[in-house]
């Protein structure tokens, strides 16, 4: 059966989404801020959700319409073919958001939208009441600008979890956000990969998966797991293939430094979890100390930024010293991501290129160095 899916992701890592998306098999794939839509069957959805490193859900898009008025929000979702997926026994919470529409309350559109729910599913199944003691279908729902798009939920929680970063340090970058500009930095099975401020080891984990062809998602599990609409031989056949696509004998190598000795035993024990401690060796060490071990490789990072003035000027310093230790055309490229607007002046060099990318909420770029 094939399905209309969208995928949410970070703004500014669409076009890597989609690349992704489309390696894997998706079709039709279009972009729109902060989505990647694209069609595909139960195979599909199963490998997206294990394989997918820069995807944050995967979503079944069941219908969009324009509604500026309940009864328009009530008959459009009544007209929606739920039971293609939610069976009698089913739980079907609703929760979304809105924005600049007419139907701006979020609880009166929830409560709609599950009583229209309730409604076809009761002519559906001849029932008049819905226990919904089985799995969770989560339905989500968005409007923008009075077009109501209702989906449902097939990750459970979020695809950023892998499940090796139980604990993290003060600042952790989003793992989903690291794999985008692992990504875009274009670390291959044969790279280095050095990161001077690891935290809790996000890049250097998330580089070596990707490099050694490791899925993100194929140690947890998903919400559409438990449903009875999608055979179980399809999850355990994905998870086979995933584990084919494993390349172990890859050379790559990675290098994590930090100056807080707690961050570095972080990413040693996150890395242990992840199955990849082999290919990354850590130590304590500041940045003014860097000195990279090989010829070639990729520097990823994300240097602190303070919130406070005092912390603000500290990064700054930073910037600099960075400036002077990541020496140019020397067969390192450099991927350093900062909502810094100075950066480039107190790195002492302009970019390469750059790339505006939220972190959350925080505008940021990344400036790539590589020439
Ligand atoms: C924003 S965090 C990095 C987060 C990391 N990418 C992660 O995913 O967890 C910045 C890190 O830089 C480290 N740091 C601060 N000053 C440093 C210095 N002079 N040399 C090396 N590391 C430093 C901090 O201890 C902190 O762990």
């Amino acid at each position: 059966m094939k399905m209309q899916m969208t995928c949410p992701c970070h703004f500014g890592l669409e076009s890597v989404l989609s690349g992704e998306i489309k390696r894997m098999g998706g079709e039709n794939v279009t972009v729109v801020d902060g989505k990647v839509n694209f069609e595909g069957d139960f195979e599909l959805l199963a490998r997206a959700n294990m394989g997918l490193r820069t995807a944050e859900r995967v979503l079944i898009k069941l219908a969009e319409f324009r509604a500026e008025s309940f009864e328009e929000l009530f008959q459009g979702v009544k007209a929606a073919p739920l039971e293609e997926f939610i069976g009698v026994h089913d739980a079907f919470p609703v929760k979304g958001h809105s924005l600049n529409s007419q139907l701006h309350s979020v609880p009166d559109c929830q409560s709609i939208i599950k009583k229209a729910a309730v409604e076809r599913l009761k002519e559906r199944y001849h029932v008049s009441w819905f226990e919904e003691t089985g799995p969770v279908h989560q339905l989500q729902f968005t409007i923008l600008k009075d077009v109501v798009s209702l989906f449902l939920d097939t990750s459970g929680p979020g695809l950023h979890k892998r499940g090796y970063r139980k604990n993290s340090n003060d600042a952790p970058i989003k793992e989903t956000l690291a794999a985008g500009i692992i990504d875009l930095a274009h670390v291959k099975p044969f790279s280095t990969v050095y990161d001077p401020f690891c935290g809790s080891g996000t890049f250097l984990i998330e580089s070596t998966t990707k490099a050694l062809g490791i899925a993100p998602g194929l140690n947890r599990r998903f919400a559409a797991e438990k449903w009875d609409q999608i055979p179980g031989q399809v999850w355990a056949q994905e998870r086979g293939r995933a584990l084919d696509l494993i390349r172990r004998d890859a050379e790559f190598k990675a290098f994590g430094f930090d100056i807080d000795m707690q961050a570095v035993e972080l990413s040693r024990d996150n890395a242990k979890k992840a199955g990849v401690l082999p290919r990354i060796r850590f130590a304590q060490g500041d940045i003014s100390n860097f000195e990279p071990s090989e010829e070639k490789g990729i520097v990823i990072c994300n240097p602190p930024y303070g919130e406070r003035m005092l912390e603000i000027r500290q990064a700054e310093e930073l910037y600099k010293k960075m400036g002077e230790v990541f020496v140019p055309n020397r067969g390192l490229n450099y991927y350093i991501i900062s909502p810094h607007e100075e950066f480039e002046r107190l790195f002492g060099r302009k970019a390469d290129k750059r790339r505006k990318l939220y972190n959350g909420m925080i505008k940021c770029q990344l400036y790539m160095y590589f020439k």
